[in-house]
């Protein structure tokens, strides 16, 4: 696990873009051969979509040949409800830049067969070969994606209802009233989103360090439903010094000095 730890949210931001871009151009992607990213909702990943808006604006990156599949989506909210996860995105993100409406794929929240949604989300994932890089958020209780503490491991894209935790973290999208957030959404599983050659969690604020540190120093355990990082092979960790506040500050140093001395490349 690689865990990079920077001075404030905009950093983070920043260095999450920044690896994002350099991915996708040393992939070289093509129409046959796209490079293919999972990516997330929620207030932490909107600086990186912002700073990856700016460099496709100044020409540096195109998604052109960029196949996306987001995490999840409540369930009951469609497209043009403006707190589904489809609008989110599009708003924030596809709306902005070069990648074609066919390359972009979000789970269905008005299915009328949960199971047969989610099913074929998973054979579009599997007709790519695999997703690239998954970037992810994390709450404040480890969850990633909509997969509650408590979620299989080694969990497909299915429903899940989510904790009252969830709800109220969340209501604040919806004018602060916990009865307008829906109360289960459809969810890539945590199988899903390990089977990825990569993932990329960001995680700031003092909120989310009770979450960093069962991810960084805890067991492997459902009930920490990020904590299965530790069992990937290639995993980021992206935070800022507040969402390291319950990490020992030995594992900060050790961290920081790996960091620091990696390859310039590697960087
Ligand atoms: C929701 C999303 C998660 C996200 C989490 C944290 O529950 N389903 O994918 O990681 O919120 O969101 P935020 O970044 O707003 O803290």
């Amino acid at each position: 696990m690689r865990l990079i730890i920077k001075d404030n949210y905009d950093e983070c931001s920043v260095w999450a873009a920044n690896y994002v871009a350099y991915r996708i151009n040393s992939f070289r992607p093509t129409a046959k051969k796209p490079f293919v990213l999972g990516l997330c909702t929620g207030s932490t990943p909107l600086g990186m979509y912002a700073e990856l808006i700016k460099m496709h604006q100044k020409g540096k990156l195109s998604f052109a040949n960029v196949v996306t599949f987001n995490m999840d989506e409540y369930i009951g909210l469609g497209p043009n409800d403006e707190q589904s996860y489809h609008y989110f995105m599009y708003h924030n993100f596809f709306n902005h830049i070069d990648i074609p409406k066919g390359n972009v794929h979000l789970l269905n929240g008005l299915t009328k067969d949960y199971v047969k949604e989610c099913s074929h989300y998973e054979d579009m994932i599997q007709s790519y070969g695999k997703i690239h890089l998954f970037i992810g958020g994390v709450g404040s209780d480890g969850h990633i994606a909509f997969n509650e503490p408590g979620s299989s491991l080694t969990s497909r894209t299915r429903v899940k209802t989510l904790t009252s935790e969830t709800i109220d973290a969340n209501s604040r999208f919806f004018n602060n009233d916990r009865n307008k957030v829906p109360t289960s959404a459809l969810t890539v599983g945590i199988g899903t989103i390990t089977d990825a050659d990569e993932v990329m969690i960001l995680a700031t604020g003092d909120k989310k360090a009770r979450a960093i540190h069962h991810a960084v120093e805890g067991s492997i355990n459902h009930m920490w439903p990020i904590s299965i990082l530790q069992m990937h092979q290639h995993s980021v960790i992206v935070c800022d010094e507040q969402a390291t506040n319950e990490l020992k500050s030995d594992t900060v140093r050790y961290f920081k000095d790996i960091e620091s001395r990696l390859r310039p490349g590697l960087k």
